[in-house]
């Protein structure tokens, strides 16, 4: 029986918004909580990062921010494994190998690649090849389950043929990973409407204090049903937010003032703001103080690097040896 492994990466692109946090990273924090792998993985891609952002010191703060809110929202790292791409350069090299292996149709018809190619000079090599360093990320580590967000299964859907196509050709390499898609990522949406992300400037952020969360709430766009009318809760922003963090009995306490007609979109942003400060202050604070003492961040990832890279050279070995290289 193969070990069962459980494994995530989150681009670091800025501290996580609201949509990470529910889609990705509380699902896979849950997950240790239950205990029923033998291990857990979790990265930060830090590589896949720099397609985007070239800055060094952005994209230090970038890592340190993701990392301090895993922790913050408690990941047991006893359990967990958390670490960094590109202190397992192995993984670069696994992906050359795998490149070799991935049709180029596959990769063009990517919807990270797609989204952008109507723009192709302002695409580059890493963003076409994001998939096959993905597969290289999941396959290095004999994945066998990935919690991911929905926006991330058409890739994993590549991650598994490149593997089938290896193994066909060199024998049983590579474990063929399954996910189950996080229930409560259907895509959360942002402040106007679209898909909430970090490029579309839409973006919720739970670890804000209250005055800047509260400017990120308040410029949630809204229908114009005025005072004194009924209003539709299901088409609207405020409520699709508020749905994603609140008890089913809160929901049903908003969807009647949403129908009582006393209620506007102003009250209804105050409760959203209420409700998302209330509901993560704990973590708010933790993410405070780990952000003034990165050394222990640094400790938390350096003694995740470590173990990631004894698992990641094993397999490396492996490979180069049906290769013969
Ligand atoms: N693409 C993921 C994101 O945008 C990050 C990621 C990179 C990843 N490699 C992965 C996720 C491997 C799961 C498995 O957040």
């Amino acid at each position: 029986m193969n070990k069962k492994v459980v494994f995530n990466g989150i681009q670091s692109s800025g501290t996580p918004h609201i949509g990470n946090v529910i889609g990705s990273i509380l699902p896979s924090i849950e997950l240790v909580k239950r205990n029923e792998a033998d291990s857990y993985l979790y990265f930060i891609a830090d590589l896949h990062s720099l397609t985007t952002e070239k800055n060094k010191s952005q994209r230090e703060k970038n890592i340190l921010e993701l990392a301090a809110v895993f922790l913050a929202l408690g990941l047991d790292i006893e359990k967990a494994i958390l670490f960094r791409q590109s202190k397992i350069s192995e993984v670069c090299e696994l992906m050359w190998y795998l490149s070799c292996y991935t049709p180029y149709p596959m990769l063009a018809n990517a919807h990270s690649f797609k989204d952008k190619s109507k723009n192709l000079a302002d695409v580059n090599g890493g963003l076409f090849t994001y998939p096959v360093l993905m597969a290289a990320d999941i396959l290095l580590y004999d994945t066998t389950l990935l919690p991911v967000g929905r926006d991330q299964i058409q890739h994993v859907e590549i991650v598994r043929d490149i593997a089938k196509t290896f193994n066909k050709n060199h024998g049983n390499i590579f474990i063929i990973p399954s996910y189950i898609k996080n229930i409560s990522s259907n895509t959360i949406v942002g402040t106007d409407g679209r898909k909430m992300s970090k490029s579309y400037k839409n973006v919720i952020n739970i670890f804000l204090e209250k005055d800047d969360l509260k400017k990120q709430i308040m410029s949630i766009k809204t229908s114009s049903t005025p005072m004194g009318e009924k209003k539709d809760f299901e088409n609207c922003n405020v409520f699709k937010i508020y749905k994603t963090i609140a008890s089913v009995e809160k929901q049903k306490e908003m969807q009647e003032k949403y129908l009582s007609c006393s209620y506007g979109f102003a009250d209804a942003k105050r409760d959203l703001l209420d409700l998302i400060y209330k509901k993560f202050e704990k973590e708010r604070e933790l993410y405070k103080k780990l952000m003034l003492d990165e050394d222990k961040i640094y400790d938390v990832l350096k003694s995740g690097e470590d173990k990631a890279r004894v698992l990641a050279q094993k397999k490396i070995n492996q490979v180069r040896n049906v290769l013969g290289f």
